[in-house]
């Protein structure tokens, strides 16, 4: 792996159907024949021919643009020199790269760039990686004719208002490469040229500064960047990196490859990678800038016991906390029987260290009471989609969405969840795709820049089902139906039952308006576009699954795929966005209770002996305990152990007061963590995690992509997460131990049909596969079901909607949805500790004005929000994103307690939470039933915004570091300290929480 690829100057012309044939067009450039597709420029021509042409404006991820004249070519039987970018080859084209012509004007171009620009080579960041730098050397530049005193830009200031990067305008070359990239990558277009001529200048939104635009930090431009004008600050710090190792991103399920670019074991900057698979080059603010946590002051390096929640934690060696946390398990099993402790594992963690974390419940626990927090995203996608397609997984590749006609984006919103795949899908939005939003709140992509939607369904949360069976009811009475695709790909038998359901009247959108809210005649539109428009696509998030119908709803839209004839091609399928970066993985490595590696069940006798033939032990056939039902049974004192691998299950979890019930009811519970998260409140055992750029395994994304993760240092625990299972289960008295995590997925190849064509030497080898990857598909399965499902015929079922018993009342009249952010991922244990807390400092609570004005409540100030479970307090903002009688919230901050609001309602078939429909009551201030909320880390709340405030208006000032250094301290502070040794403090009486934003106010005041 270099540190610089090779860039061939303009992107490989795009063919009508993937992979399809293209023309070939054989040229000759600088002597040497070549043959390329048609369409290629002679740019392109010429690099891979060996010949690399002068170029400035140019690059391989941009459409070339023609405007630094710097790449001309001189071509047989043609006038003049025309721009090798710009010119595609045809065929018995004979080019010359290098004539003394050329030599002369390509001086002369340089000669005008650099005569306008600062000339400290030696002490500039891109010192080293320079373009301007290099095509200085390459034509040859010994001196400026006109010399350096003539008007220039040298004396420009420079933009620091990103964290990340700095944008020095002295030092642009006005190449246009970062507004393109802005445009055509990103798709923000926050960036323009202002001025004209010799005042043309680069300007971030309305001649603002990079912050205050609409930028949204992807860096992009900053990629794209040929000199130092827009530069990471990290390398400005530290300098240019020396190696690089290919990793993957650890933030969502998009899953982008990203060239960890090092000084030793020093992070300098993360460079997406333009060969990646799912991303292609491109990366969000998250991936590229929000990996500080990895160094943050609050890991977690070493392992810690205690005997009782209450005790003061004590660090010691990992033999001794082994040798202690398989004593507690052992005791408790031993008085408790076999099936009272279990594991919940981490789709934050590679396959590697799920494989392990499961094959230790099943093989050493000696039960099935294994569960992932894929229980409360998408266990619904698996359960669906399996049950129509034969299949726990997604049907396409992301590559896909730029062969799609119609699109019908259902419960996400990919611009902040999914941000890169959202640049894909913008992109080919712009070409002319069409766009159906269903989603009870107005999303970005509802209407953006040069985009907007031909649909959106702003329907009532919950009745997800109704709109999907009223856009059936659609397509099959007026006759939209495909059916050929239906007959030769689907059970004719549970085709002729749906059919007949959905066309019920029941199930038309007139029916289904009192409920969805949606007017019929807009469902009937994009009904018809979907089912007309050519090749339709199905996108979905957790807005679908996190419903009490979820599975039902997944089902649903299979059932619309599969009507409508949209599967098995390009530019189709049924696709769910995955939450976290390796929830498919947990899903696919046996996390679920009832399942082995690759979905299959306990109770198959075949598949049990191959497990225990390798194991060499015996597997209980009936499926084990899910994670709503290990906190029943804990708080019914049956379930007394758990171990929680990177999870936060106390803050990630519904109805927090049970979950804290539950824990706090537990004789041993284990976290294995980077930090002392919430959950830690209630354990016995910590175990110190790695971060992403520590570990050695694989992850797979939402397009069932297996991507390799490679340790770019040395773990800082001194120990991988798999070896401390694996010692564990060795201690527990079940051998488990491997000398490379290769070796784990050696073993789960040779167990799991699916991945039997997997290995660590595959993925060096070709980059990434996506399972299927066996000996039929020994390169893996970009889309499924092309010929056949995998189940054979694909499987109708009739979906009826049962609204949810989480209704809307007079107690509790709004109902609470709620969702993510850009610049935060989760329940922000990682982006809070980074420079990602200047845009999102804490959780907000959209409401719509007229429901404001109802209750009094002002923008910007506190408001109680109550369901029927709890109450919490946050800060409100007026907006009409969202309907009346609908609010909606971020779960980023434990302050937020979001969770304690949220009910334990879940999905019929797999328990999913129903994160997305929470029937509250919403009053301004802190109402009297949150008086128990005056808890000193409410009072911290807005001290630590405060703070945030301070830190950013000096965050340019070095010498403000005092500052900086005490924000840090208060938020470690409110973070840990404070929920348990403060909170106890302020109890006994021995300090009040006046005394403590007293005290703080005086330390900021006197630092700033
Ligand atoms: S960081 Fe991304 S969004 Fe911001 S200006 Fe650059 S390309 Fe555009
Ligand atoms: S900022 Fe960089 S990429 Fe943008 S126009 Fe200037 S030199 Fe080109
Ligand atoms: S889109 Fe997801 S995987 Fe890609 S860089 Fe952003 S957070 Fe990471
Ligand atoms: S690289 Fe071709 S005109 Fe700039």
């Amino acid at each position: 792996m270099t540190l610089i690829d090779h860039d061939l100057g303009t992107p490989a012309p795009k063919p009508s159907i993937r992979n399809g044939e293209q023309t070939a067009v054989e040229v000759t450039i600088d002597g040497v024949k070549i043959s390329v597709a048609e369409g290629t420029s002679v740019m392109r021509a010429a690099a891979l021919a060996g010949v690399d042409v002068p170029k400035l404006c140019a690059t391989d991820s941009l459409d070339p643009f023609g405007s630094c004249r710097l790449c001309l070519v001189e071509i047989d039987g043609r006038k003049g020199t025309p721009a090798s970018c710009t010119t595609p080859c045809t065929p018995g084209m004979t080019v010359s790269t290098q004539t003394p012509k050329l030599e002369r004007l390509r001086r002369g171009v340089m000669e005008l760039y650099i005569s306008d620009h600062p000339l400290d080579c030696l002490t500039c960041a891109a010192n080293g990686d320079c373009e301007l730098q290099d095509m200085s050397g390459a034509v040859g530049l010994r001196d400026v004719r006109y010399g350096y005193d003539g008007d220039n830009h040298l004396s420009l200031g420079k933009d620091t208002s990103n964290p990340y990067f700095t944008f020095d305008s002295s030092k642009c070359i006005v190449c246009n490469r970062c507004v393109r990239a802005c445009e055509e990558i990103q798709g923000t277009f926050a960036l323009t040229i202002e001025g004209r001529g010799f005042g043309s200048r680069v300007a971030a939104g309305f001649n603002g500064n990079f912050f205050d635009s609409p930028c949204v930090s992807c860096g992009a431009c900053v990629q794209a960047c040929p000199t130092a004008t827009l530069t990471e600050n990290t390398v400005i710090e530290l300098g240019q990196p020396r190696r690089t190792v290919l990793t993957t991103c650890a933030y969502c399920g998009v899953g982008c490859s990203f060239k960890a670019e090092m000084q030793g074991e020093t992070v300098v900057r993360m460079t997406p990678y333009k060969n990646g698979g799912a991303n292609e080059g491109h990366s969000c603010v998250k991936g590229r800038f929000a990996w500080g946590y990895a160094n943050h002051q609050d890991r977690q390096l070493e392992p810690m016991i205690r005997e009782s929640i209450t005790d003061e934690w004590k660090k010691v060696s990992f033999d001794e906390a082994i040798a202690f946390a398989a004593g507690k398990l052992q005791s408790i099993q031993s008085r408790h029987g076999k099936y009272s402790i279990g594991a919940i594992s981490s789709s934050r963690c590679t396959n590697e260290e799920v494989f392990v974390v499961q094959k230790l419940v099943r093989a050493a626990f000696g039960n099935n009471n294994i569960d992932t927090c894929a229980r409360v995203c998408h266990s619904p996608t698996g359960f669906g989609l399996s049950n129509a397609f034969g299949t726990s997984a997604g049907t396409q590749d992301f590559k896909s969405v730029e062969y799609s006609d119609v699109i019908l984006l259902i419960g996400a919103n990919p611009t902040d969840a999914h941000p890169v795949f959202a640049s894909r899908m913008k992109k080919r939005l712009r070409e002319g795709a069409k766009l159906i939003v269903v989603d009870p709140r107005k999303i970005d992509l509802v209407k953006t820049a040069h985009i907007e939607a031909s649909g959106f369904l702003q329907l009532q949360p919950g009745t997800n089902v109704a709109v999907i069976n009223s856009l059936a009811h659609v397509i099959v009475t007026e006759g939209l139906a495909d059916a050929k695709f239906i007959t030769e790909r689907c059970e004719p038998s549970e085709y002729a039952i749906w059919s007949e359901f959905v066309s019920r009247q029941e199930n038309s959108p007139e029916a289904m308006e009192a409920h969805t809210g949606v007017p019929a005649a807009q469902v009937r539109e994009a009904a018809r576009l979907f089912a007309t428009g050519g090749n339709g696509a199905i996108y979905y998030g957790l807005g679908v699954t996190e419903h009490s119908q979820g599975s039902t709803m997944v089902m649903g839209m299979a059932n619309l795929a599969m009507a409508t004839g949209n599967l098995g091609r390009d530019g189709v399928g049924v696709n769910p966005l995955r939450g976290q970066n390796n929830v498919q993985g947990s899903c696919d490595m046996g996390s679920f209770p009832h399942e082995l590696p690759g979905y299959r069940h306990v109770s198959d006798d075949a598949t049990r002996t191959m497990f225990e033939e390798l194991w060499g032990t015996a597997i209980q056939s009936e499926p084990g305990l899910r994670i709503p039902n290990m906190f029943d049974n804990a708080i019914d004192g049956n379930f007394k152990g758990l171990f929680v691998h990177g999870e936060d299950i106390a803050q990630s979890d519904p109805n927090t007061a049970h979950v804290e019930s539950a824990l706090s009811s537990m004789e041993c519970v284990i976290v294995q963590d980077l930090f002392l998260n919430e959950t830690a409140r209630f354990a016995h055992v910590f175990f110190p995690g790695t971060s992403f750029l520590e570990k050695d395994g694989t992850f797979t994304n939402a397009e069932r992509r297996i991507n390799r993760v490679r340790p770019a240092m040395r773990p800082q625990t001194g120990k991988h997460e798999w070896e401390i299972v694996c010692e564990l289960a060795n201690a527990l008295g079940h051998p488990m131990s491997y000398n490379e995590s290769s070796e784990i997925m050696d073993e789960i190849a040779a167990l799991t049909p699916t991945f039997k064509g997997v290995s660590f030497a595959r993925l060096d080898a070709e980059g990434s596969v996506q399972w299927p990857c066996n000996d039929a598909n020994p390169h893996g399965t970009p889309i499924m079901h092309k010929e056949k499902f995998v189940r054979g015929l694909g499987k109708f079922t009739p979906t009826p909607y049962v609204p949810t018993e989480e209704k809307s009342t007079r107690k509790f009249p709004l109902l609470l949805t709620t969702g993510r952010i850009l610049s935060q991922y989760n329940v922000g244990a990682q982006t809070r500790r980074t420079k990602n807390v200047a845009w999102h400092a804490e959780d907000l609570l959209e409401i719509h004005p007229s429901d404001a004005l109802e209750r009094g409540v002002r923008d910007g100030e506190e408001v109680t929000i109550a369901s029927r479970v709890g109450n919490t307090v946050l800060r409100a903002q007026i907006t009409e994103r969202v309907a009346p009688g609908v609010v909606y919230t971020t779960f980023h901050y434990p302050i937020s307690g979001a969770n304690v609001i949220t009910t334990d309602n879940s999905d019929w078939a797999t328990n999913c939470p129903e994160y997305k429909v929470t029937a509250v009551q919403v009053s301004p201030g802190r109402s009297a039933a949150t008086a128990e909320l005056d808890h000193p880390a409410h009072r911290l709340s807005a001290l630590v915004r405060m703070a945030n405030q301070i830190s950013r208006q000096f965050a340019a000032d070095s010498s403000l570091d005092a500052v900086k250094a005490t924000v840090a301290h208060l938020e470690r502070f409110w973070e840990h300290e404070m929920r348990v040794d403060l909170a106890q403090a302020v109890e006994a009486g021995s300090i009040t929480v006046d005394d403590i934003v007293v005290e703080a106010v005086r330390r900021l005041t006197v630092h700033a």
